[in-house]
Formats: structure tokens, sequence, C-alpha cells
């Protein structure tokens, strides 16, 4: 049987890529983070959407993570931090999912506060860490990945998790939800 995919979703500084990394070091998941995958293609064009807080299109997204999705051996389970986070992601990797005989397993929702993020973002200090580019990550979260949200809900694959206290303390949520 082909291994699960876990989707971690949440507005920017929620701590997907923390608990993302924590359950690859932790259980030996691949951690795919669509950020991350989009920062290493350093095309100047996407870099400048990313830093005004904006989403890159789909296409561009959709081929990083179909690449790195089809690396992962079959067997293996796969944590998805930021994708998919707009409807038409979504229903892409549904589709995509099935050449490798796999479904989205569990999606993780990670709520926190706006204050609680701003206050990580100015220490983390990357370059879309502005009070600008996070209104319009934070929008674009409300806007375009609550209804992701809500369609994972519908299919009874979500739990909404506080995102808040330590990262262990959050870690040990989500451990629990996944239990
Ligand atoms: P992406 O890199 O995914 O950024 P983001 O979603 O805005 O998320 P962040 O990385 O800011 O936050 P996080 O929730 O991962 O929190 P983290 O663990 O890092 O995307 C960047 C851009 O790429 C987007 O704006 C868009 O342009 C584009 N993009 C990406 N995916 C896309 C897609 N699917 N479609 C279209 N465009 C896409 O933590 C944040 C900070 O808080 C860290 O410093 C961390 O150490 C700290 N921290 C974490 N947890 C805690 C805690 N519990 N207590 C205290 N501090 C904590």
């Amino acid at each position: 049987m082909a291994a699960e995919v876990f989707v971690l979703i949440g507005p920017p500084g929620a701590g997907k890529g923390t608990q993302a990394q924590m359950l690859s070091d932790g259980r030996g998941w691949t951690h795919l983070s669509s950020g991350d995958l989009l920062r290493a293609a350093s095309d100047p064009q996407v870099l400048a959407t990313m830093q005004q807080g904006e989403l890159v299109d789909s296409a561009t997204v959709e081929s990083a993570v179909g690449r790195a999705i089809a690396a992962v051996p079959d067997d293996q389970p796969i944590v998805l931090d930021g994708f998919p986070r707009e409807m038409g992601e979504a229903e892409w990797l549904d589709e995509a999912l099935v050449k490798y005989g796999r479904s989205v397993t569990k999606v993780i929702k990670l709520t926190v506060d706006q204050d609680e993020v701003w206050n990580r973002l100015q220490e983390r200090g990357r370059a879309d860490d502005t009070p600008g580019s996070l209104s319009e990550r934070w929008k674009e979260f409300e806007d375009q990945s609550l209804p992701v949200a809500e369609h994972y809900a519908e299919l009874g694959l979500l739990t909404e998790i506080d995102g808040e206290g330590s990262p262990d303390d959050v870690a040990e949520r989500i451990a629990e939800a996944l239990a």
C-alpha cells in the first residue's frame, strides 16, 4: 500500500514549517515545503511575487511540488507544508496523487493570533517578513486557503490545532491528533 500524505495548513508564521520539520525529524517523513521549493528555484519573477506576499501562479507551484512528490519513494510518508493553499491546487493534488496510489490522509490546520505571528516573523526577518507582505499573506490565507480547509473538513480529514505555546506543546497536540 502506498504511504500517507499529511497536509499542514495555516496562516503565515503559524508554525507549518517548524512542525513539518519536527514530524520529519521524529518520524522520518519527507517534508515538502512549497515556499522552500520556490525559493530554491531562484526565479527572479517568482521571488518578487513572494516578497510581495502574493500567491505564485499555481502552474509554477504545481510543477515544483509535482516533481518533488515524484522523487519520493512510494512507501515514504509525505508531509506537505504550504500546499495546497487554494482550491485549484487542492483539486490538482487529488488528481496528481492518484498516479502514485496515494491520497491525502489527514490535514492539520494550525490557528494562531495575528499579533503572535507578527512577533514571530519580526524575530525571523526573512525577506518577505515585512508588514506589507504579512498583511497580503494573511489576506491570501483567509480568501484562498480557508476554503481549502473547509473542503478537507467536508471530507472529514481536517483537525484544527492551537498553534500557540512552545513548538513542543504544538507538536504534542499534533501527535495526539495523529494517534
Ligand atoms: P511559505 O514559505 O510557505 O510562507 P508562509 O505560508 O507565509 O509561511 P511561513 O514560512 O511564514 O510560516 P510557517 O507557518 O511555515 O511558520 P514557521 O514554522 O516558518 O510561502 C512563502 C510564499 O511563497 C507565499 O507568500 C507565496 O508567495 C509563495 N507560495 C508558497 N506556497 C504557495 C502555494 N502553494 N501557492 C502559491 N504560492 C505559494 O515559523 C515562523 C517563525 O516562527 C519561525 O521563526 C519559527 O522559528 C517561529 N515559530 C514557529 N513555531 C513557533 C512557536 N510555537 N512558538 C514560537 N515561535 C515559533
